[in-house]
């Protein structure tokens, strides 16, 4: 049995994730296989229901499950909250660490009736972007101590540590990848200015001396690499960075594609265990509304089927599915453009369930 704990959350999160759920079922009919979904409150509604932002019962769900759909967190009515009470912090930073969830997977690739979508120029993109963020996760400055602020209010510090562990085994997880795709990756730190970036520079360099020479290893300092990723984005494969600088980072990166609502995620572990969510937030302002672009949350799920479930073929299915409804001309308001056929957040869900 695959189970799977759906935390909705607050904004378009419930909205993406019933289109998500409705893929899914189709998936598990045509493959004959058995998804068991099990509700649970997370962020501003958990807070609202109980007065925390991850109770206690939607941490067991987790621990029950073998996979974790998340949609999203946050929004105007909980932001004055106390930090430790707010929905991303309060909730999606400890889920992350609570489970492990160290190596953040996000694809940044153009489907090709999309490319006119991309914030770049058309020469920059024509021949197809796809790229894969290996983003450190659950380390740096997220969760280095002392964090605080200064009891007078007038100081306040962050801490970004990381330990040779902790590098080690999110390089390994882009080396790896590496090997299966173009066999190139570029570590993204700060070595010119950062003790952490030169730990992170050692082991990287080490780790590929002594297990990967066979893929090609470059570095960049993360300013240039903000600026190579709008100068000329095809000459990445893999990115591999900590946790902020690929916060940063993805986010730029996901304006090429065109629309942050295309952009999947897999938080991973050593294990088959993660959390999918899409990289976009809860978007309060057009929630409920039925206008969400839900791809991002249906590519995520395909990529819980590809690392939770082995299920290869179905996530290719998916993503085909996806391709072709794009080919077939339908957008969400997002990504519409002259000529297209605009479709509702549900709408666009129901045809990617036709192509299944
Ligand atoms: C992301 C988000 C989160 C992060 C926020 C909501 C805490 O921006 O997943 O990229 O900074 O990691
Ligand atoms: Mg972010």
């Amino acid at each position: 049995m695959n189970k799977v704990a759906v935390l909705s959350g607050d904004g378009i999160g419930p909205e993406v994730m019933a289109e998500a759920l409705k893929v899914l079922d189709v998936i598990a009919k045509k493959y004959n296989h058995t998804f068991e979904f099990k509700e649970g409150y997370v962020g501003g509604i958990a807070y609202d229901k109980t007065g925390l932002p991850l109770p206690e019962e939607t941490i067991q769900l987790c621990e029950n499950s073998n996979a974790v759909l998340f949609g999203s967190v946050g929004g105007p009515k909980w932001e004055n909250l106390p930090p430790e009470k707010q929905p991303e912090r309060g909730a999606l930073l400890p889920l992350r660490k609570h489970f492990n969830l160290f190596a953040n997977l996000r694809p940044v690739k153009i489907f090709p009736s999309l490319s006119h979508a991309s914030s770049l120029k058309q020469e920059l993109v024509k021949d197809g972007i796809d790229i894969i963020f290996f983003r450190e996760l659950t380390g740096g400055i997220y969760f280095g101590q002392p964090k605080k602020i200064a009891e007078d209010g007038k100081s306040a510090v962050d801490t970004m540590a990381y330990k040779e562990e902790e590098i080690k085994r999110i390089a390994v997880k882009a080396f790896e990848a590496a090997r299966l795709r173009n066999k190139k990756v570029c570590s993204v730190d700060k070595a010119n200015v950062l003790m952490t970036s030169i730990l992170w520079r050692k082991i990287v360099t080490e780790l590929h001396e002594k297990e990967y020479s066979d893929i090609e290893l470059s570095h960049m300092f993360v300013d240039n690499a903000a600026m190579q990723l709008v100068r000329w984005p095809a000459q990445f494969d893999v990115i591999l960075t900590e946790n902020m600088f690929g916060d940063i980072l993805s986010d730029e990166a996901s304006m090429i594609t065109g629309s942050i609502g295309m952009l999947s995620s897999a938080s991973l572990r050593d294990d088959q265990f993660g959390m999918y969510e899409p990289s976009h937030g809860s978007a309060p302002d057009i929630a409920g509304k039925n206008i969400a672009n839900p791809i991002a949350t249906i590519l995520s799920a395909a990529m819980m089927l590809r690392y939770s479930f082995d299920m290869d073929k179905e996530a290719s299915a998916v993503e085909k599915a996806i391709q072709k409804v794009l080919k077939d001309g339908y957008r969400t308001v997002d990504i519409m453009s002259e000529g297209q056929k605009e479709v509702s957040c549900s709408m666009m869900g129901n045809l990617i369930v036709e192509r299944l």
